[in-house]
């Protein structure tokens, strides 16, 4: 059985990106392998929160994740800051990475657009993210595209300490799908979809209601052709859409073309409508249900104590290394 881990920011506005890119493997991943899902808490800390809506986005991930189908009897489900290895092990990493290579990270380019004042924490996120995978001696990392320089530089750390003092971590690799890789953000197609954009249309909510599904994917960008084809170049909303519309019902790409020959842009968009909220209408039932039930603490705190017992074995392993 390989060791799968991934995690999710507890920031709000979880999207039909964050599912398409990353929650959907977690599911199809848990049956055959070895799963700890977090939810990464401290990552949220980068960017100023305020404290008691950060609370309520945990337990909101939490319920999610259920919602969507993790089962916390086969998969771990659990709480970045419940777990004190992952700090623990970001030191020993930052102590070991340069800072040429962070200043590289085209992620931490965009949100500090290059302030004094960007937080420091920003800076070093990408050896914090390293810290949670190799912690669990992780072989698969299940993640959207924008994450794959994250994956190489955790690669990157976890090779340099092999080399330096001998076989300490697991190498791990990303694993990306086809369709829900990028989903790019419904006002502007050549960005990616997002959970802090200020138009509420540029996203679906895996929470929105049918009215505002609506709303944002008839508003969507497109282009003046008129033709539902696939061609990210030259029509990037389009070919985001048809993505999105492939991800939800399984169909390829081709065969959606070939159902919309002749259509046009209102009727594609009202069926897509359709297909998203059949697809996602179950998620937020469970969501409700789920949400408001007492078992939703105690599935956390025994996920935190048994990722931490994974979590401590590490941590020795590598202290031993060290020399602490
Ligand atoms: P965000 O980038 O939305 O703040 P996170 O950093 O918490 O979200 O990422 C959670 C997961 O969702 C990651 O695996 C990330 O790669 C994936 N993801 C985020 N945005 C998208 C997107 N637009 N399309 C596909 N996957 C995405
Ligand atoms: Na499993």
């Amino acid at each position: 059985m390989k060791r799968v881990f991934s995690g999710v920011q507890p920031t709000g506005n979880i999207h039909i990106g964050n599912y398409l890119g990353a929650l959907k493997q977690f599911v199809e991943l848990q049956e055959e392998n070895d799963c700890i899902y977090c939810i990464v808490d401290m990552h949220s800390l980068t960017l100023p929160q305020d404290p008691k809506l950060l609370r309520k986005n945990i337990l909101d991930v939490a319920a999610l994740y259920l919602a969507v189908g993790l089962d916390p009897e086969n998969s771990i489900i659990f709480v970045q800051s419940d777990v004190p290895g992952h700090a623990e092990l970001a030191w020993i990493l930052t102590c070991n990475s340069y800072t040429g290579e962070l200043s590289r990270m085209t992620q931490f380019k965009q949100k500090s657009k290059g302030s004094e004042s960007a937080p420091t924490g920003l800076f070093t996120y990408p050896i914090l993210m390293a810290a949670d995978i190799l912690l669990y001696d992780t072989d698969v990392v299940p993640v959207g595209n924008d994450q794959k320089q994250h994956i190489e530089i955790t690669r990157d750390l976890a090779l340099r300490v092999n080399n330096r003092c001998g076989e300490t971590f697991v190498v791990p690799e990303g694993r990306f799908l086809k369709a829900g890789a990028r989903i790019m953000s419904l006002d502007d197609p050549t960005s990616k979809m997002s959970k802090s954009a200020e138009n509420v249309h540029s996203r679906i909510s895996l929470l929105d209601d049918a009215n505002k599904i609506k709303k944002s994917i008839m508003k969507s960008t497109t282009d003046s052709e008129g033709s539902i084809r696939f061609d990210i170049e030259n029509k990037p909303g389009i070919s985001n859409l048809l993505n999105i519309y492939s991800a939800f019902s399984g169909m390829d790409i081709k065969e959606i073309e070939k159902k919309y020959e002749g259509c046009g842009y209102g009727t594609f968009k009202k069926d897509l409508v359709e297909v998203v909220v059949e697809a996602i209408s179950p998620i937020q039932q469970r969501f409700h249900e789920i949400r408001n039930s007492s078992e939703l603490v105690s599935i956390l705190k025994d996920g935190g104590q048994r990722a931490n017992a994974i979590a401590e074995k590490t941590m020795k392993r590598v202290k031993d290394v060290f020399g602490l």
